[in-house]
């Protein structure tokens, strides 16, 4: 009788090896054929049987288990570096529950505000059931698994939310991740978090110790570092573990509830956090808070905080998103960790805005198992111990070089300073004198009258807000170029070679030819430089609104950048309507403030910036080398508010106010909060004052709720 016919209690352990080391050659043949050549050698029940029996065999004689167990699965490799993956649903993040500026702590009552919230904008009464889940937070980092007919076809990180690194064959080393699920949905993306338990984190720096290798600083970077390698050989043989928590992209709903989700995706093998519970309200989702924070120590595996979301799917999706953030969904964070440490030194570091930055040095010091060298000061205001209003704050104790400071650090936040203790101070400390120039272009350095911050006044002449903005200019929300990150723009600064964004697009021609400069500094071969004019030639075509974000223009953000964009359609169109607006005065500059999200600050900053002529011709320079597309706008064919202008006012009674507007939004309308001549259409519910006269008088159409409901389709 051959060994593989003998069933596995009978196996001596002589021919348990045997069987062990054939199961490990076939099954790599098996894995080899399926995954790189996409020519399956056997059918997927014949697969599962031959790992079932490997498995039975290996927990009989656990000693003789294989390094290159089939179990700990390894795919193809990648050819080269990891390519992208665009996520066909966006991978967000999560809104925070506030913190108290003191003691790092979230009041409870936050929990109660945000309940109202939800409450408020899906027009609940108080006493109308709600319920949530209230989830543990890993502390990992997230991954999208694309499930087609059951199959694991491709595994992608979050990226920045819209394309990610294509990780599938790392993932398939990873126990805890299915190859293959049984009644699912045709298409199926499943979210959760990749994460390395504290037993195993341990372990593993144990072993890197042992191998004078790099020792990671805790479970979460172990787990990144290990999921993002090249080789998924070193991925398999680093345990990482996973949790489903969520979903992307879905064929057919896979439930009425998140809790009802969650038991799905549970059932068709995904592990769930044990952890989460059904809670009927604020006060239920304290107490599990409360539970869950007593535990942490005893889970085994990092988390960071509990998320709260709304259980009901079809409440969900009327909630909808923010910018970048789910309104029935938040994170309530534990308090940040604290520590106490010397500070040494206050440098001040001069931004893009010329803002004075002050940072503190500090002896090292270890702060929830990172190493803390550096933390943000702020503001002058903040050093001396008082806030923006000329309030104190830390009782009024100012902070000074050698002092005992408290450092604290919550996730991914910069370390901050919260607290200095006095009785440690030594005799000879002085208060700490914020510079009144510039430390890098000895340009005076101001305060605006109600800004907490001091400027440098050198503009564009000050090398440290020129390098800052090129790095703004290159960033990943901006240019995005491959190839020119902040190290690259500092040198190419150093040199000469690139004083401003325009210069950027004319490098190739001023060193390209036969790339014989390039290629000569330090770091650079023919290669990188062909590479990085191929990356620059590619962002010769823009997207408006990221090139509108590229420009740094003080409180024109990301979100402002876009909805800006969406507003005027094209460059062209943007340009001209800043030059009308020019004296903050006239219909334009009115147009400009009519924009829902765009405040007199933002108004002012930007215009004054696009028209003061030294930075009109920088950025003039700079559009000779591009071509700008225009706007992306939602798909809204067929609807018939797309491209109007609307004011909501008086009291709504089917839905809130919030939901109207992003509801109309969606459709393509904008919204204003005031009726000009402008305006295309004004709803307006009972109790409507003086903005439906002033349509009546403009002429403008009023309809009632009922008339914006048949609009737009009712609900
Ligand atoms: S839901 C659109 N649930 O926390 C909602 N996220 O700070 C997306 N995370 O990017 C996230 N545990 O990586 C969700 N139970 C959980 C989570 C969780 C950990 C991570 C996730 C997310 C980050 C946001």
């Amino acid at each position: 009788m051959s060994e593989e016919e003998i069933a596995v209690e009978q196996l001596t352990e002589a021919q348990a090896r045997g069987e062990l080391a054939r199961l490990a050659r076939v099954l790599a043949e098996a894995d080899a054929a399926y995954h790189a050549e996409d020519a399956p050698l056997m059918s997927d029940a014949a697969y599962d049987a031959l790992k079932a029996r490997n498995a039975a065999i290996e927990a009989r004689f656990p000693a003789l288990k294989r390094a290159d167990s089939p179990l700990e699965r390894v795919g193809a490799a990648p050819a080269e570096g990891f390519a992208t993956v665009r996520h066909r649903v966006r991978m967000l993040s999560l809104g925070n529950l506030p913190q108290d500026k003191k003691s790092k702590i979230t009041p409870p009552e936050e929990v109660h505000k945000f309940d109202a919230r939800i409450r408020r904008y899906l027009g609940l009464g108080q006493a109308d059931p709600l319920a949530y889940t209230s989830e543990p937070k890993i502390d990992g980092l997230s991954l999208s698994l694309r499930y087609e007919a059951g199959h694991l076809v491709q595994a992608a990180t979050r990226g920045d939310g819209e394309t990610g690194e294509n990780v599938t064959a790392n993932a398939r080393t990873i126990a805890d991740i299915p190859e293959r699920i049984e009644g699912a949905p045709d298409v199926l993306e499943v979210r959760g978090e990749v994460y390395m338990s504290h037993a195993d984190f341990e372990a593993l720096n144990a072993r890197q110790a042992d191998r004078a290798d790099k020792l990671f600083a805790n479970p979460r970077n172990a787990a990144a570092g290990s999921l993002r390698q090249l080789d998924p050989a070193i991925t398999a043989a680093r345990p990482l573990r996973f949790f489903a928590y969520g979903w992307g992209e879905l064929s057919a709903p896979l439930a009425e509830t998140q809790m009802g989700a969650l038991e799905r995706l549970a059932a068709f093998g995904f592990p769930t956090n044990p952890r989460t519970a059904l809670c009927d309200g604020p006060r239920a989702l304290l107490a599990h808070y409360r539970e869950i924070e007593q535990a942490r120590a005893t889970l085994g595996y990092d988390i960071d905080g509990m998320v709260y979301k709304v259980n009901d799917l079809r409440l969900q999706e009327r909630l909808g998103f923010r910018a970048t953030t789910p309104r029935w969904a938040i994170a309530h964070k534990f308090p940040a960790e604290l520590a106490w440490t010397r500070l040494e030194a206050i440098d001040i570091q001069v931004g893009r805005t010329g803002a004075l930055s002050p940072v503190a040095r500090l002896a090292p010091v270890t702060v929830g198992g990172v190493v803390v060298r550096n933390a943000t000061l702020h503001n002058e205001d903040y050093i001396a111990g008082r806030n923006s209003d000329g309030q104190p704050i830390r009782e009024g104790r100012d902070i000074r070089v050698g002092d005992w400071v408290q450092v604290y650090r919550a996730g991914d936040v910069i370390p901050q300073i919260a607290d200095v203790d006095l009785s440690r101070r030594p005799a000879d400390a002085a208060p700490y004198v914020f510079p009144v120039t510039c430390p890098e272009c000895g340009s005076d350095a101001v305060r605006e009258p109600g800004d907490s911050v001091r400027r440098c006044v050198g503009g564009l002449i000050c090398p440290a807000q020129a390098v800052e903005r090129l790095k703004h200019f290159v960033s990943r929300a901006a240019f995005d170029i491959e190839g020119l990150g902040a190290k690259q723009v500092e040198a190419f600064y150093r040199d000469g070679w690139i004083r401003e964004p325009a210069d950027i697009f004319t490098l190739e021609e001023r060193f390209g030819q036969g790339l014989q400069q390039l290629r000569n500094r330090e770091g650079w071969g023919e290669k990188s430089a062909a590479n990085l004019f191929r990356a620059i030639e590619e962002k010769r075509r823009i997207p408006f609104e990221r090139l509108l974000f590229a420009l740094g223009i003080r409180h024109v953000g990301e979100q402002a950048s876009s909805l800006i964009a969406r507003h005027y359609g094209t460059w062209e169109a943007f340009i001209a309507a800043m030059d009308g607006a020019r004296d903050l005065a006239g219909p334009e500059w009115e147009r400009l403030l009519g924009i829902d999200g765009v405040g007199e600050v933002l108004a002012t900053s930007l215009v004054r910036t696009v028209t003061e002529p030294h930075e009109r011709a920088s950025i003039d320079r700079l559009t000779a080398h591009l071509s700008v597309l225009p706007a992306e706008r939602p798909d809204v064919s067929g609807s018939p508010v797309a491209g109007k202008t609307l004011v909501f006012t008086g009291t709504l009674e089917k839905m809130t106010r919030a939901e109207a507007k992003a509801r109309a939004e969606a459709l393509g309308a904008k919204v204003a909060g005031s009726v000009s001549a402008r305006t295309d259409l004004v709803i307006a519910g009972p109790g409507a004052g003086s903005k439906a006269r002033k349509a009546a008088e403009l002429g403008v159409e009023v309809i009632d709720e009922a008339a914006w409901l048949d609009l737009v389709g009712g609900r």
